[in-house]
C-alpha cells in the first residue's frame, strides 16, 4: 500500500514538474505574433526618439539630413516621434499638404524600413480643422514601416510591447501618449486627460497579468512634459546661467542637488507645464503602477537633459529636431536609448545632434532668433544695466499677481 502511494506521489510530482517546464512554452505560443517588436539575438534593443520636426510639405533639407544621418549612424530597431511634426505657421495648408508633410518628413525612416511609432503635439492638434487626428494618423499608418496599432485609447495614445529575444515574454513596453493642446481653463498646455490615465492603468495591469504578475518595464513618450519636471529646477538670482520663466518673470536653473545624468544637458526655456496647477494624475499613476523606467518629452525645443525625480522616475527631454522652427543651432538632436533585456531599467541614453552626425559646425540658424533664448539674452542685458531696479519691479509684479 505504502509502495503504491509512493509511486502515485512520484508520478504526480513528475507530472507537476513537466507542467511547470511547459508553462513558458505555452505562454510563448500565446505571445507570438502579438507584437511586431522583439529584442535582438544579443539581447539588445535600440530606440531613436525625434520630436518637433515641425515643418511643411517641402521640409528643410537640414531636418531630413538630421533624421537620415542619425538613422544611418545608430541603426535603431524602433523610431518614436513625440509630436509636433506639422508646423503651426502653415497658413492655407490643405489636408493634402498636411499628409505630404508627414510623408516627406518620415520618408528617411520609411526608406530605411525601420518600424516607427508617432503621437501628436499641440501643433498637430492645431491642424485638426483641416485634417482630423484620425485622418493624420491614417496617413502615417499608410506608410509601410509604421506599426501604430488600431486598438489604443485614442488615435495618438496606445502601446506596443517588445518580446524578449527568446520570444517567451514581454521584456519591454512602449507607451505613446497624446498630450493634446492648450489648457483653455488655466492657460499653458493641457497634458493627458483622466480617461487616458485610466487607460494606462488598465493596460499596465493587463501587461502585468500576461507577464505572470511581474510589471513590464515601460517607456513613455509624449509631447508635453509632466509638471513634475520642475523638480529639477529652482529659482536663482544668478541670471547669467539661467533662463527666464515669463509667467513669474523669475530666473530658473538646474537645482544644485538634483540628479542629472551625464550628457549635453541644457535648459534654455521654462518647461511648458508650469501652469498645470492641477496635476493630471499621470505622474502619480506611474508611481502607483511602478512600471515606468523612463518618460521622455519634447515641445520645449531648447531643453535637453535627463534627471531622476525624488520618487525615482527617470525622465527628461530631447531637444527639437526641426530647422524650420526655433531650436538650439546644431544641437538639434535625436535621443537614443539602448536597452538590455536582462536589465531594462539600467538602459543607456544619449543624444546625437546635427553637428555630430553631419560633421558640421552650425554657427547660426535664423529661426533660433524667434526663441525664448533670445528673450533670455535680451533680459540678461537689461538686468545687467537695471538689475536692482528690475528686482524691485518684479517684486511689485509678484505682489500684485498674488493679491
Ligand atoms: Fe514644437
Amino acid at each position: 500500500m505504502k509502495k503504491t502511494l509512493r509511486r502515485f506521489m512520484s508520478v504526480l510530482l513528475t507530472a507537476l514538474l513537466v507542467c511547470a517546464c511547459l508553462a513558458p512554452c505555452a505562454s510563448a505560443a500565446d505571445l507570438a505574433g502579438t507584437t511586431p517588436l522583439q529584442f535582438n539575438a544579443d539581447g539588445k534593443f535600440k530606440i531613436c526618439m525625434f520630436n518637433d520636426l515641425q515643418d511643411k510639405a517641402n521640409p528643410d533639407k537640414r531636418t531630413l539630413e538630421l533624421v537620415g544621418a542619425v538613422l544611418d549612424q545608430e541603426q535603431p530597431d524602433l523610431v518614436v516621434i513625440a509630436g509636433d511634426t506639422i508646423n503651426d505657421a502653415y497658413a492655407g495648408a490643405t489636408a493634402e499638404d498636411i499628409a505630404n508633410t508627414y510623408k516627406n518628413l518620415f520618408a528617411p525612416i520609411v526608406e530605411r524600413d525601420i518600424p516607427f511609432l508617432m503621437t501628436f503635439g499641440n501643433h498637430d492638434h492645431d491642424k485638426i480643422g483641416t485634417l482630423s487626428l484620425e485622418g493624420q494618423m491614417d496617413v502615417c499608418k499608410s506608410m509601410s514601416s509604421c506599426i501604430v496599432p488600431d486598438d489604443g485609447c485614442d488615435p495618438g495614445t496606445y502601446n506596443v510591447p517588445v518580446l524578449n529575444s527568446a520570444g517567451t515574454a514581454y521584456a519591454l513596453n512602449v507607451y505613446m501618449m497624446d498630450t493634446g493642446n492648450k489648457n483653455e481653463e488655466v492657460g499653458g498646455y493641457r497634458g493627458v486627460l483622466p480617461e487616458q490615465v485610466e487607460w494606462y492603468k488598465a493596460k499596465s495591469d493587463e501587461l502585468k497579468a500576461i507577464n505572470g504578475g511581474e510589471v513590464v518595464p515601460s517607456f513613455v513618450f509624449q509631447h508635453i512634459p509632466v509638471k513634475e519636471i520642475y523638480q529639477f529646477l529652482e529659482r536663482t538670482e544668478d541670471y547669467d546661467n539661467a533662463f527666464i520663466n515669463l509667467d513669474e518673470f523669475r530666473w530658473y536653473k538646474f537645482k544644485e542637488d538634483m540628479t542629472l545624468l551625464p550628457g549635453d544637458n541644457f535648459c534654455l526655456e521654462a518647461p511648458c507645464s508650469e501652469k498645470q496647477t492641477v496635476t493630471t494624475g499621470q505622474y502619480e499613476a506611474w508611481l502607483e503602477k511602478g512600471d515606468i523606467i523612463g518618460a521622455y518629452f519634447g515641445h520645449d525645443h531648447i531643453n535637453n537633459f535627463v534627471g531622476i525625480t525624488n520618487e525615482g522616475i527617470q525622465m527628461g527631454y530631447n531637444a527639437g529636431g526641426g530647422f524650420a522652427t526655433y531650436g538650439n543651432g546644431g544641437k538639434r538632436s535625436a535621443r537614443i536609448f539602448v536597452i538590455d533585456e536582462n536589465a531594462p531599467a539600467d538602459y543607456e541614453t544619449y543624444n546625437v545632434n546635427y553637428d555630430q552626425v553631419t560633421g558640421s559646425e552650425t554657427a547660426f540658424v535664423f529661426m533660433d532668433l524667434v526663441s525664448l533664448n533670445t528673450v533670455n539674452v535680451v533680459l540678461r542685458m537689461i538686468y545687467k544695466v537695471f538689475g536692482p531696479l528690475f528686482e524691485v519691479l518684479m517684486d511689485a509684479v509678484e505682489t500684485i499677481a498674488a493679491a
